[in-house]
């Protein structure tokens, strides 16, 4: 997971997709932060990504960098905890103007049930599971 975690920081940002009815949707994603030995991402409640992932949990996220890329898939669970929140504010303090943990707006989900992918052209898969 700390690996996982690792590429998609270095990477900037990751693509994170969603499903809505029987339509894929997909955006660009930064954050990504390990609180209490899970991986979470954040969002805000106000939008679709949000909304999409409250009705069908399942997700996928891919990232690219230096040849290599990388690809999760998994269930997104909510953790509604305010430490939960303000660790992730806490490691990106550039949403900190944006977000707040007590905010009602600011949600952090984390991976369950993930299988992650790296590959590249010159080296056999290597998956991880967590
Ligand atoms: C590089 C980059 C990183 C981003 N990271 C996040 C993020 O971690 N969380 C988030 O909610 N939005 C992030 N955004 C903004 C979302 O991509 C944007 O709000 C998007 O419209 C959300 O998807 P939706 O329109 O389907 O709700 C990021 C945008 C960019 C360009």
């Amino acid at each position: 997971m700390e690996r996982v975690e690792k590429f998609l920081k270095d990477a900037g940002t990751y693509y994170l997709a969603t499903v809505d009815g029987d339509q894929p949707r997909v955006r660009p994603f930064g954050t990504a932060h390990i609180f209490e030995g899970k991986l979470y991402i954040q969002t805000g409640k106000v939008k679709d990504v949000s909304k999409q992932i409250h009705k069908n949990p399942k997700c996928e996220i891919c990232a690219f960098m230096n040849g290599q890329w990388l690809r999760v898939a998994g269930e997104l669970v909510e953790d509604d905890r305010l430490e939960a929140k303000q660790s992730m504010l806490d490691a990106y303090p550039s949403l900190q103007g944006m977000y707040k943990a007590d905010d009602g707006n600011t949600e952090v989900f984390y991976l369950k049930n993930a299988t992650a992918t790296f590959s590249s052209f010159t080296s056999a898969p290597e998956v991880v599971k967590f």
